[in-house]
């Protein structure tokens, strides 16, 4: 097993120009920057996956965060789709940068029934080739070279590449809290901690530009309310900080009321869209986040959009997004795939179940084994604390924990390295990559291990 590279410089203005490489100095340090600090052991398991016959033994990924459970349903329409229509002319030809007008007007039509419930017009929408370009687009629009983008933490660590590569924007970690138990109800963010980080921000001459938030998160799982929002929002027009708010995981959500969680969740709390906010305020420091990525477990097909009222950032994004396009044969097939709404409604409905199925077993391992978990209300994951068994509470010692982990169960989880958190010993587990049979395989093994340490 190789070694595992830190927190790893982002591939922007290097100050070391001296190097004997044929690239351009951002070439060179992007070719020895690794994405996440999983990856190595991620390209290791890969080739060793489990199957139930033929590699009993292999290894069980549970880092990245894929969504498997409803693939042959989606895979059936997909088929009758390509099957059953003729290919539109608009297909082999370009496009608006933003997106197909039809393929938007089917995003719109989508979102408005499903995820925002409220109108949405297409023409608010610019599309991108997944979310990691509409991170990426969206930073270099409204951040300059070492403007600062606000996360509170745990958050997703490649956020810091997705703002950094192209915009040279920083990544800030927010930290609002320590112990998985103070995420109580909603997550942890109110004003008083955005008032000091701007104070941070700026004593060391550095602009606070963005402001954004996942929800549901990833990798707690958990929710804002829409009181916290509103202030939060309002907090941020009246600094002129634009606020993002990702809904990657929006129709993700975990069914609270399902016997064996419902003890889990005294307060009953559910997701509203931030589209809402948007369109009461009418700002230009409001924005939206989307994929199919994860709801739809189509990250393959890379599809994300931005939802917002800027016009001149629509504009920008109109001229800047010509690389990042989704290709128009994927635009047809999902605006197909899209337009059938009672399709939608079962598909929906069938991944939250199945969702909910998964995250109980996950549960149930770790309430037996009295691992501190986050509730979780959406996502694909649980974010647990395993810091008992750390022998230090050191970032080395978490990494050697989970090489640990792994070399002794072949299954692969993410360790906080990288998510901004303060305290050491938490990791996420992701539950929708696999079938449940293989997961309560996955979790047995890990389990067991942990009762040896
Ligand atoms: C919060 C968040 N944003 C963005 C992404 C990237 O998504 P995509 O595959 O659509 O680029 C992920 C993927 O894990 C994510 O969790």
């Amino acid at each position: 097993m190789g070694i595992l590279l830190p927190d790893l410089p982002l591939p922007v203005r290097p100050k070391i120009m001296n190097h004997p490489s044929s690239l351009s100095d951002r070439g060179h340090l992007a070719a020895s920057s690794m994405i996440r600090v999983d990856m190595q052991l991620y390209e290791e398991a890969l080739a060793d996956n489990f199957h139930a016959v033929d590699n009993p033994q292999g290894a069980l990924l549970m880092n990245m965060a894929e969504n498997n459970l409803c693939w042959p349903t989606l895979q059936k329409k997909i088929h009758q789709v390509t099957r059953s229509k003729e290919i539109p002319h608009w297909v082999s030809n370009y496009t608006s940068a933003l997106g197909a007008p039809s393929f938007r007007e089917a995003l719109a039509n989508f979102l408005s029934r499903f995820l925002t419930k409220r109108p949405i017009n297409s023409e608010h929408l610019g599309c991108s080739a997944g979310a990691t370009p509409v991170v990426e687009v969206s930073a270099w629009i409204l951040g300059d070279d070492g403007d600062v983008g606000v996360f509170p933490a745990p958050s997703y660590p490649v956020y810091k590449q997705d703002i950094g590569n192209k915009a040279g924007m920083e990544k800030y970690d927010l930290i609002t809290h320590e112990e998985l138990d103070d995420i109580q109800d909603q997550l942890i963010l109110s004003t008083a901690h955005l008032d000091h980080a701007l104070a941070d921000i700026e004593s060391q001459n550095k602009r606070f530009r963005l402001l954004v938030l996942t929800n549901p998160d990833n990798p707690t799982g958990n929710l804002y309310s829409t009181a916290q929002l509103n202030e939060i929002a309002k907090w941020c027009i009246d600094h002129q900080v634009h606020l993002i708010v990702n809904e990657i995981y929006g129709l993700s959500i975990i069914d609270t009321k399902h016997p064996a969680l419902e003890r889990d969740y005294p307060k009953d709390m559910s997701f509203e869209s931030f589209a809402n906010i948007i369109q009461e305020q009418e700002s230009d420091y409001l924005h939206l986040w989307y994929s199919l990525s994860k709801d739809f477990g189509a990250s393959g097909f890379r599809i994300g959009l931005v939802y917002s009222l800027n016009d001149e950032f629509r504009q920008a994004y109109n001229n800047f997004n010509a690389p990042h396009m989704v290709s128009n044969y994927t635009q047809w097939v999902f605006q197909e795939v899209l337009n059938d709404h009672d399709f939608i409604t079962e598909y929906i409905k069938e991944n939250q179940a199945k969702l909910t199925h998964s995250y109980s077993i996950v549960v149930r391992y770790l309430r037996e084994a009295n691992i501190p978990y986050v509730p979780s209300r959406g996502s694909l994951f649980s974010w647990v604390d395993l810091s008992v068994f750390l022998d230090t509470p050191t970032a080395d010692a978490e990494t050697r924990l989970w090489q640990s982990i792994y070399e002794n169960t072949k299954v692969l989880i993410t360790p906080a390295n990288g998510f901004g958190n303060k305290k050491r010993g938490q990791f996420r587990l992701v539950y929708t990559a696999m079938p449940p049979e293989q997961l309560e395989i996955a979790m047995q093994r890990l389990i067991n291990y942990l009762k040896t340490l």
